[in-house]
């Protein structure tokens, strides 16, 4: 089944502005809507929103029994006061380990069916369940299955888990499956849009600064950015090797890792840019660590190896015109995820 959102969609928002509300209200039996600038948030048929599941799967998303040592939670490494990133070029698992990659933002992620930077996971629920059997990040059991099924065996040993989950899937004897389904649930809520970019777009343009108005005119034109970061979420879901470690003696091979193609030798899911400002260091190895840096790798033309992107070369900007594009990637920052705090207490 095809879940990729279709374009039209993406251009009605643009051409028909709205005011939705995008506050999510415990007790509001409607999905939230999207803020100005994002469509509707795609529900799959098989996890239907529900205010409860939503809710649960804050607990669940903030709570270190998700861990098998109880030390780390999904937040650790996706901080809301980190714009769901965390801040370091690589994460900081069970038993204070580090992963190769770089913790991309949760938010927005309800619009793709690409999860991870090589695009391993194609759902949100698929996703949740990696991390949980990860050794590197929650877990110390050496297989999936034993991994989940202790987690799902601690939250069962909680009586305010168990009648959490009676309520929203009508059973307390529940699986790995429907604790991912709750966690896909909250992500789902977890939105950046309404942008000054977004306001502009619908009208209003004073919303840019005159620097940002320059440098949207770089992004789309001079350096066409848009080649690659398209559409309301700034990218086409595209894989494509922009030569980001390709410089180190065993690099990442990213997407190859998956397909096993040439063709995809260090190539990398192309990543939102909402947010970006808030969301450093970048790159799926945080090798960059100002939006400066990934400017001038840009214009230089990226990191040259043999499956180097064609349109990665050499962008001869001006300074003013590198200027204005950092200035103008700090105008897609907006609003939907900052109302989100960890919960002031868990189940018991
Ligand atoms: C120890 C740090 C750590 C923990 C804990 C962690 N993550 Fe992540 N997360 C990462 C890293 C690193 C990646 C990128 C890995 C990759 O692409 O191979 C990632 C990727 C993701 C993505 C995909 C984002 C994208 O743009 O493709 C989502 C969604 C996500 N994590 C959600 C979760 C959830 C839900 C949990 C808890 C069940 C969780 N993470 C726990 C570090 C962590
Ligand atoms: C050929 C496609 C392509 C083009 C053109 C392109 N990008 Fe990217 N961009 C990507 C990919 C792929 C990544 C992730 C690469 C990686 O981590 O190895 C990325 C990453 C980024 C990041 C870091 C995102 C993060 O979360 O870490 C920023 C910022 C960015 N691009 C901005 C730009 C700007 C500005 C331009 C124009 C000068 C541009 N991109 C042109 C494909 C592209």
């Amino acid at each position: 089944m095809n879940r990729r959102f279709p374009l039209a969609a993406c251009l009605c928002t643009l051409l028909v502005p709205a005011a939705f509300s995008w506050a999510l209200a415990a007790d509001d039996p409607e999905p939230p809507g999207a803020p100005l600038g994002l469509p509707p948030i795609f529900w799959p048929d098989d996890n239907p929103y529900t205010p409860e599941k939503a809710e649960l799967g804050k607990l669940l998303f903030f709570d270190n029994r998700l861990s098998s040592d109880r030390s780390v939670s999904c937040s650790s490494c996706h901080d809301p006061v980190k714009a769901f990133g965390d801040g370091a070029a690589n994460s900081l698992g069970i038993g204070k380990q580090r992963g190769g990659r770089s913790a991309p933002t949760v938010i927005n992620r309800a619009y793709s069916t690409l999860q991870f930077w090589d695009g391993r996971a194609s759902t949100l629920e698929d996703q949740a369940k990696g991390p949980i059997a990860n050794p590197v990040e929650m877990t110390v059991h050496k297989t999936a299955d034993e991994a989940h099924r202790q987690v799902v065996s601690h939250l069962r040993g909680v009586p305010g888990y168990v009648e959490r989950f009676k309520k929203v899937f009508g059973t307390g004897d529940f699986t790995i499956d429907h604790v991912v389904q709750a966690i896909a649930t909250f992500e789902r809520t977890v939105l950046s849009g309404n942008s000054p970019y977004d306001r502009y777009q619908a009208g209003d343009k004073k919303a840019l600064t005159p620097a940002q108005a320059r440098g949207m005119d770089v992004f789309f034109k001079k350096a066409a950015c848009d080649s690659c970061h398209l559409g309301f979420n700034f990218t086409d879901g595209s894989y494509e090797n922009i030569g980001i470690g390709m410089d180190r003696p065993k690099p990442d091979l990213g997407r190859y890792e998956v397909t096993h193609k040439e063709s995809d030798r260090g190539a990398f899911k192309t990543p939102t840019l909402r947010e970006i400002e808030h969301t450093g260091p970048y790159m799926h190895d945080g090798s960059l660590k100002t939006l400066e840096e990934v400017v001038e790798h840009y214009d230089k033309g990226g990191i040259k190896n043999p499956q180097l992107n064609q349109r990665i070369k050499p962008l001869h900007l001006t300074a003013q015109e590198k200027k204005d594009l950092v200035e103008f990637l700090k105008a897609l920052s907006g609003e939907g995820w900052q109302q989100i705090m960890p919960p002031k207490e868990f189940p018991q």
